[in-house]
């Protein structure tokens, strides 16, 4: 299959396949009315409608387990389990399972005190300093948002070039800003997975009741206040086994050698992966972070970080849900416009300065448009 990205490869098919479908049943529904009601329009219409409206009553009565009622905030959502969690085990591979490993820079005391609302835990490389400094001012400043404890986590390893001046190099910088875990793994992006799997594990650990948790990276735009205020809602219901992101549906595993998601069949031998969302940036409720590190090691190892996590959220039984209306966690880069950004989550592909300035000119315009309900 030809893909000019990931993504791109998924959505013009899926959207070729939505609008052939629309039409079809356009065209269905038209021939049923003219050649089946047309003689005994009255009496079939009525009973026809009766069906119909019997069919919606059950559609919406299965709907209903994923939607909260819509006047009754007080309620708590039913998880979202789909099916049964499977009994798995353990690969006996350990090329393929995931590992955990120990600390070489922690922050064990961050959530000593309280819990926080959402932490924001940032897939980054030792030499993107300018990026963690560009993120720290702008969509991970932890003060951001009155009265909403926010936490911000950059995720490293021992990259190749590792040696002892570029240890106190970080060691200084963690020591000023509090914010950074590297664990002792091999940081290339073919760990990605190990990488992530191993930032739940510090959540499970030292902060498991974390309301919320973002994984994304160090080239993202994040409006933090539409995520903390449209889409998970601090004055809301306490979700668990929640999801979202970015929806990857129908998603192939790529086969092209040149690709930098080619995935071997050895590694994945299946067709296809279950739903996922895309890593650039994905919410979702704390306790899955403790449930989707347990059932890691039984989840045959995949490189890409997202579809692997995926594969643990199958084996969990947890189905990810598209996130509310406005409110796109984009895996492109959105055109700015002061609207636009602000109804997104994500936006992508972000230098430091670029991230700097369409960010201070939304904090200046924010309040400029009136937003979509
Ligand atoms: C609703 O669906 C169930 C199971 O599919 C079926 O048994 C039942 O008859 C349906 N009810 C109506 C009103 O269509
Ligand atoms: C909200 O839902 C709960 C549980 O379904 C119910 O006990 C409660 O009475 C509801 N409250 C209101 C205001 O409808
Ligand atoms: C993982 O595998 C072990 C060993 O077979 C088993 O005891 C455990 O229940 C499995 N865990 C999950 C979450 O499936
Ligand atoms: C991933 O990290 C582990 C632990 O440091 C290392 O042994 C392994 O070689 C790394 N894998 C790659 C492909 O870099
Ligand atoms: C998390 O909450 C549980 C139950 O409410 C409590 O026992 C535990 O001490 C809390 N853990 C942390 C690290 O705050």
């Amino acid at each position: 299959m030809f893909c000019l990205t990931r993504l791109i490869c998924f959505s013009i098919i899926k959207q070729r396949i939505i609008r052939l479908l629309f039409l079809a049943l356009v065209l269905f529904t038209l021939m049923v009315l003219i050649f089946s009601n047309i003689r005994w329009l009255p009496g079939k219409l009525a009973r026809s409608t009766i069906q119909i409206q019997n069919a919606l009553a059950n559609l919406s009565a299965r709907v209903q387990l994923n939607t909260p009622p819509a006047k009754n905030r007080t309620s708590t959502l039913p998880p979202l389990i789909t099916n049964a969690p499977m009994e798995t085990r353990p690969s006996k591979d350990p090329q393929k399972r995931v590992h955990t490993y120990g600390y070489v820079i922690n922050e064990p005391d961050k959530c000593k005190d309280i819990d926080p609302f959402l932490i924001l835990l940032i897939t980054v490389e030792r030499w993107q300093k300018q990026a963690r400094q560009a993120i720290r001012i702008t969509w991970g400043k932890e003060d951001f948002l009155p009265g909403v404890r926010i936490l911000r986590l950059f995720l490293l390893g021992k990259d190749l070039d590792w040696n002892d001046e570029g240890q106190r190099s970080l060691v200084e910088e963690s020591q000023m800003f509090h914010d950074i875990i590297l664990h002792d793994y091999l940081d290339t992006y073919y760990n990605l997975t190990t990488k992530v799997i191993n930032g739940l594990n510090w959540i499970s650990t030292y902060c498991p009741n974390a309301s919320y948790v973002m994984k994304t990276d160090s080239d993202m735009f994040v409006n933090t206040e539409h995520l903390v205020y449209r889409v998970l809602k601090p004055d809301g219901p306490p979700r668990l086994n929640y999801f979202t992101g970015h929806l990857m549906t129908n998603g192939m595993p790529i086969r092209n050698l040149d690709s930098k998601w080619y995935v071997p069949p050895e590694e994945y031998p299946e067709e296809s992966y279950p739903l996922f969302c895309s890593g650039t940036g994905y919410v979702f409720s704390g306790d899955l972070a403790r449930k989707i590190v347990q059932v890691s090691p039984n989840v045959t190892w995949i490189r890409l970080e997202d579809a692997f996590v995926g594969l643990c959220l199958d084996k969990l039984g947890v189905l990810p849900v598209a996130p509310p209306k406005n409110s796109d966690f984009s895996p492109l880069r959105v055109g700015y416009s002061d609207c636009d950004y602000n109804q997104i989550v994500t936006s992508h592909l972000f230098s430091p300065g670029d991230l700097m300035y369409f960010w201070n000119r939304l904090q200046q315009n924010k309040y400029t448009c009136v937003l979509n309900q």
